[in-house]
C-alpha cells in the first residue's frame, strides 16, 4: 500500500496547474447512459474514482475510449474520454460496485428514464455520515417511479416512462438533484425541481444536458425547469475547473507561504472559501490564467466559518481549513452542518499537535507556534489532503498512510507541490 512522504517548513513557489473536477466528471459520465450516441468529455482528471465508475458503466455495456497522449504538457491537460452507450445490456448495477464509491448510485434515474427500469445496490454506510438516498427516491417517486427495496438493491420500475412533476426537496442534496435532474431529461412534460443544489457542478452537467439536447432552465438558480424530450444526443464538453483542489491548493499556500498561480482555477466557483483565506491573511487576485495566492509574512489570521450548501462555504474544504488554522494566531471556530460525522482529521491533526477540541458538530482550533511531523493515517478524501497540509507546515517528518483515499481525487497532488518547492515524495511498499 502506497504511502505519502512529507518533510514540511518549505515555502511554497511557482505554479499549480488545477485539473477537471472529479465531482463533475462522474455526474457526466453518468450522463452519457442518457443518450445512444457518443458523448465526449474533455478535461477528465485522471483518478481512480473515474476510473472506478467507467469500470461500472462498462458493466452495463457501454464503450469507453480515453484518447492516446497528445503534444504538449499532456499531463496537465485532462484526459479526453468517449462513452458510447448504443445498447444497455444490463440494468443492475451490483453491490460490488457501488459500494465502493457513493456517486455511481446516480446511474438510477438515468437507467430509469432511458430504459424504464433499473435495479441499483444501495450505497451502504460512510466514514463521514450516514448519507442515506430518501431524497434521491422521493424525487424519482415524484415523477412516477414505483420502487421496492430488495436485499439490498432499489428495484425500480416506470413501465410506460417517466412523468414530469414537481419536486421540492425539504433539505439541498447535491447527489439527488443530479440524480432527479437527469432523470427529468427524458420525462414526459414539465419537471419543476424546487430546492435544487446549486453547486457549480450541477451547472456543469445541466449545461451538457442542454447541448446533448435536453431543455433545462433556471441553471445556478434553487429552481430548475426541465422541458422533457424523447430523445438525446451526443455532445462534446469540457468539464470545469475543480474547485475543491483549487481551494485545497490556496490553503496549503496560506499556511506554508509562498507565492503560487493556481493555473486554470476560477474565483466565481469558490468566492465564498477564497473570502476565508483572505481574512486568514493571504493575498488572493486573478491573473490571466488563474488566480494567484501569497502570503508572505505576517501570521494566520484566525477565522470562524460554517459549512453550508453552495454558495457557502464548502464541507469539502472543512478539513483542509482546520489544517490552515492548526497555526493561526489565536483560536478559529469551525461548524460542520453538511455531515454529521466529517472530524476524522481533527485526532489525526492532534498527532502533529494541533489543539482542537470538538463538541458536537463545532471545533474549536487553538493555534500552536508549530506542528510537528508525525506518522498518520488517511480516513477518507478531504480528511486526507488535509494531513498534507498539515505535514506541509510540520516540523520534520510525516508518514502519510493509506493514501489510496487521495488518490481517489487528487490529480499528481505530489508531483504539483513538490513542483512548487515542496519536499513530498510516494512511498511504494513492495
Ligand atoms: C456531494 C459531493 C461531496 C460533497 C457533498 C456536499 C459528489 C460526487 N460528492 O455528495 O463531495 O461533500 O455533495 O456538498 O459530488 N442527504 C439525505 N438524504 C438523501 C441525500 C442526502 O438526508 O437522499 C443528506 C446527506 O446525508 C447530507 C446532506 O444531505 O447530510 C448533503 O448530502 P448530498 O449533497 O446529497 O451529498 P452527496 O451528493 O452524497
Amino acid at each position: 500500500m502506497d504511502r505519502i512522504r512529507i518533510v514540511g517548513g518549505n515555502k511554497l513557489n511557482g505554479q499549480i496547474p488545477i485539473s477537471g473536477a472529479k465531482n463533475a466528471a462522474l455526474p457526466l459520465m453518468i450522463a452519457s447512459l442518457l443518450t445512444p450516441d457518443r458523448l465526449t468529455l474533455k478535461n477528465v482528471p485522471n483518478l481512480a474514482d473515474v476510473n472506478l465508475l467507467a469500470r461500472i458503466l462498462r458493466n452495463h455495456g457501454l464503450d469507453h475510449q480515453v484518447d492516446g497522449k497528445r503534444p504538449g504538457p499532456a499531463a496537465h491537460i485532462g484526459e479526453t474520454y468517449h462513452f458510447d452507450a448504443r445498447d444497455i445490456v444490463d440494468t443492475t448495477a451490483p453491490y460490488e460496485l457501488v459500494s465502493r464509491m457513493r456517486a455511481s448510485f446516480w446511474v438510477l434515474g438515468p437507467l430509469l428514464a432511458r430504459m424504464h427500469q433499473a435495479r441499483v445496490s444501495l450505497p451502504g454506510g460512510c466514514a463521514i455520515g450516514t448519507r442515506p438516498v430518501d431524497l434521491h427516491l422521493m424525487g424519482l417517486k415524484r415523477l412516477g417511479a414505483e420502487i421496492d427495496i430488495d436485499a439490498g438493491y432499489v428495484v425500480a420500475k416506470a413501465p410506460g416512462g417517466l412523468i414530469g412533476n414537481r419536486i421540492t426537496f425539504p433539505k439541498v442534496s447535491v447527489g439527488a438533484t443530479h440524480n432527479v435532474l437527469m432523470a427529468a431529461t427524458l420525462a414526459k412534460g414539465e419537471t419543476v425541481i424546487e430546492n435544487a443544489a446549486r453547486e457549480p457542478e450541477i451547472g456543469d452537467v445541466a449545461d451538457c444536458l442542454n447541448k446533448m439536447g435536453a431543455r433545462i432552465e433556471g441553471i445556478g438558480s434553487s429552481t430548475l425547469h426541465v422541458q422533457g424530450v424523447d430523445r438525446l444526443e451526443g455532445a462534446v464538453h469540457s468539464v470545469l475547473p475543480d474547485r475543491i483542489e483549487t481551494g485545497t491548493f490556496a490553503m496549503a499556500v496560506a499556511a506554508t507561504g509562498g507565492d503560487v498561480e493556481l493555473v486554470g482555477a476560477r474565483r466565481d466557483l469558490l468566492a465564498a472559501a477564497f473570502d476565508v483565506i483572505e481574512q486568514a491573511g493571504a493575498e488572493v487576485s486573478n491573473t490571466a490564467t488563474g488566480i494567484r495566492v501569497r502570503r508572505n509574512g505576517g501570521g494566520i489570521q484566525p477565522v470562524s466559518v460554517e459549512t453550508q450548501p453552495f454558495p457557502g462555504f464548502p464541507t469539502d474544504l472543512q478539513a483542509q481549513l482546520m489544517g490552515l488554522m492548526a497555526t493561526a494566531d489565536g483560536t478559529s471556530v469551525i461548524r460542520e452542518t453538511i455531515f454529521e460525522n466529517r472530524f476524522m482529521h481533527v485526532q489525526e491533526l492532534a498527532r502533529f499537535g494541533a489543539d482542537i477540541q470538538l463538541n458536537g458538530d463545532t471545533a474549536t482550533v487553538r493555534g500552536v507556534k508549530e506542528l510537528r511531523g508525525a506518522p498518520v493515517m488517511a480516513t477518507d478524501l478531504r480528511a486526507s489532503v488535509s494531513l498534507a497540509i498539515g505535514a506541509l507546515v510540520a516540523d520534520g517528518e510525516t508518514m502519510i498512510n493509506r493514501v489510496y483515499h487521495l488518490d481517489r481525487g487528487f490529480e499528481k497532488l505530489e508531483e504539483k507541490l513538490s513542483n512548487c518547492g515542496a519536499e513530498i515524495e510516494r512511498v511504494s511498499d513492495e
